[in-house]
């Protein structure tokens, strides 16, 4: 269920993100256009249903989307996926879950939930980071708790400890990622990685 990116834009871009001289504003932009390819990618199946236009010469049964869409991003660096997503679809419904991890022991404490209706939509979890699994697997707990059946998780970047925790938790849960990086460090880091996503992406 571990779909990786495979586009010469990702690959540049995700390259700045990892450089540790980009800067909050570039960093923000190719975070922007790797999210707008794994929107693309993440949404590559969705439903259809048949529907008839007229176009100037004559009718046509063409093609609109079927399904409501839900993003969920796990707050904060989370919200660094969510513009693409509208961008492309204006009308995704946006649900928030806050989730923190603790800098000595890397688990992660939820300190906030808010979410549309889930049932019957595609619902995309979306996190810049895959380290541990643990923010990953306690939100889609959360969202699976709440009514989502159509669930999938979009991340920039996972390891492999992280794709393994969500796949022992939530087998049919797609995974969507830009890269799948060699391992954690002591501290639960992602090496190569591109060190705190939230940090870089706020300047804090
Ligand atoms: C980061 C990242 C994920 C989590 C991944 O968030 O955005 O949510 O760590 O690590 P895990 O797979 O080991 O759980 P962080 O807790 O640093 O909070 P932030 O988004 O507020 O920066
Ligand atoms: N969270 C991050 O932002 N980066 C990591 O490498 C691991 C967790």
């Amino acid at each position: 269920m571990l779909h990786v990116l495979r586009h010469p834009l990702a690959a540049h871009a995700l390259t700045q993100l990892r450089a540790v001289d980009t800067p909050p504003a570039a960093f923000r932009a190719f975070a922007h256009q790797v999210g707008l390819l794994l929107a693309l990618e993440s949404t590559r199946d969705l439903p259809l249903r048949p529907h008839t236009v007229h176009t100037p010469l004559e009718p046509h049964l063409g093609d609109v989307l079927a399904q409501g869409l839900v993003v969920v991003p796990i707050l904060r660096a989370g919200l660094g996926l969510v513009q693409p997503y509208l961008d492309l679809f204006p009308e995704v419904s946006v649900g928030y879950v806050g989730l923190e991890r603790d800098h000595q022991s890397a688990v992660a404490r939820s300190y906030y939930c808010k979410l549309p209706p889930l049932a019957g939509r595609r619902v995309l979890c979306v996190d810049p980071m895959l380290a541990t699994g643990g923010s990953a697997v306690q939100a889609l707990d959360l969202l699976r708790e709440q009514g989502a059946q159509d669930l999938a998780l979009v991340v920039l970047v996972a390891a492999p400890e992280g794709v393994a925790a969500v796949a022992a938790r939530h087998p049919k849960v797609p995974v969507f990622t830009a890269a799948l990086d060699r391992e954690l460090n002591a501290r639960k880091y992602i090496l190569p990685g591109l060190g705190d996503f939230g940090d870089r992406l706020y300047g804090t």
